[in-house]
C-alpha cells in the first residue's frame, strides 16, 4: 500500500496546534478544516483529468478537468472535522457516511449506520483522521468495495504504524496520506504522541 505523509511547512504548523492539549475546539476545528486542504489535495493529486477547450476574454485555449467524481465518505464522528475540506475544495463532491463506534475494551469496530452515494465510478476519498488500530479504517473500506468502490485513498490527520501495517496487510490497493506517522499505540490504543480522541477535541466532549 502506497502511504503518502505530508512534507510541508504548513501542514506541520497547523497539526503542530492539533497536537497540543490546550486547543480549545474551535480552533482545533478550525486547523482541522485547514489541514485537511493539504489531505484533500494530496488525495486528489494523482486523478486523471480530461482535456477540455475553452475561451479566455483573450483567446481560445485548453484546460483540464478532473475525469472522474469525487465522493467522500467521512467515517463518522471524527471524519467530519475534514468534510468541510472537501466540501469547500471540491463542492460538487457527493458525501456518504460510515458510521462505527470502537468497542473500547478489545478496539473492534461496532456499526451503526452507513449511507453512500453512487461509488463504482468515483474517486472515494474516505475520512478517517485518527489510523490507530486500522480497525475502523479497514472496516470503512470493506463497506465502500462491497457497495462498489474501486478507486480508495484515505485521508487521515495522524497514522501509528499498526494501523498502516493492518491496512497494507488487508487493503494493499488503498492508498493512504497522513499528515504524520507516528511513533506506537499505546495500551488503551490511542495514538503516542498523537493529539487525543479526535471525536472529543472536535466537538468538546472531553
Ligand atoms: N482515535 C482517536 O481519536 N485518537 C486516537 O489516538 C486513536 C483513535
Amino acid at each position: 500500500m502506497p502511504i503518502t505523509i505530508l512534507d510541508h511547512p504548513l501542514a506541520a504548523d497547523l497539526l503542530t496546534v492539533l497536537r497540543d492539549k490546550d486547543t480549545s475546539p474551535a480552533r482545533f476545528r478550525q486547523h482541522a478544516e485547514r489541514l485537511g486542504y493539504f489531505l484533500v489535495a494530496e488525495a486528489i493529486s494523482d486523478m486523471p483529468t480530461d482535456e477540455v477547450a475553452l475561451e479566455t476574454p483573450l483567446e481560445p485555449t485548453t484546460g483540464t478537468m478532473l475525469h472522474r467524481p469525487i465522493v467522500a465518505v467521512a467515517v463518522l464522528r471524527a471524519g467530519l472535522g475534514l468534510l468541510q475540506s472537501v466540501l469547500t475544495l471540491v463542492p460538487d463532491a457527493t458525501i456518504g457516511f460510515a458510521g462505527v463506534q470502537r468497542n473500547e475494551d478489545t478496539a473492534e469496530p461496532i456499526e451503526y449506520y452507513t449511507k453512500f452515494p453512487e461509488l463504482s465510478a468515483a474517486r472515494v476519498i474516505i475520512l478517517e483522521p485518527m489510523l490507530a488500530t486500522g480497525g475502523s479504517l479497514s472496516w470503512a473500506i470493506d463497506k465502500v468495495k462491497e457497495n462498489g468502490a474501486k478507486d480508495i485513498v484515505c485521508c487521515c490527520v495522524v497514522a501509528a504504524p499498526e494501523g498502516v501495517g493492518v491496512i497494507e496487510e488487508s487493503h494493499p490497493d488503498v492508498r493512504v496520506v497522513a499528515a504524520a506517522l507516528d511513533r506506537e499505540l499505546d495500551p488503551n490504543f490511542y495514538i503516542a504522541p498523537g493529539l487525543g480522541d479526535m471525536g472529543d477535541r472536535l466537538f468538546g466532549t472531553l
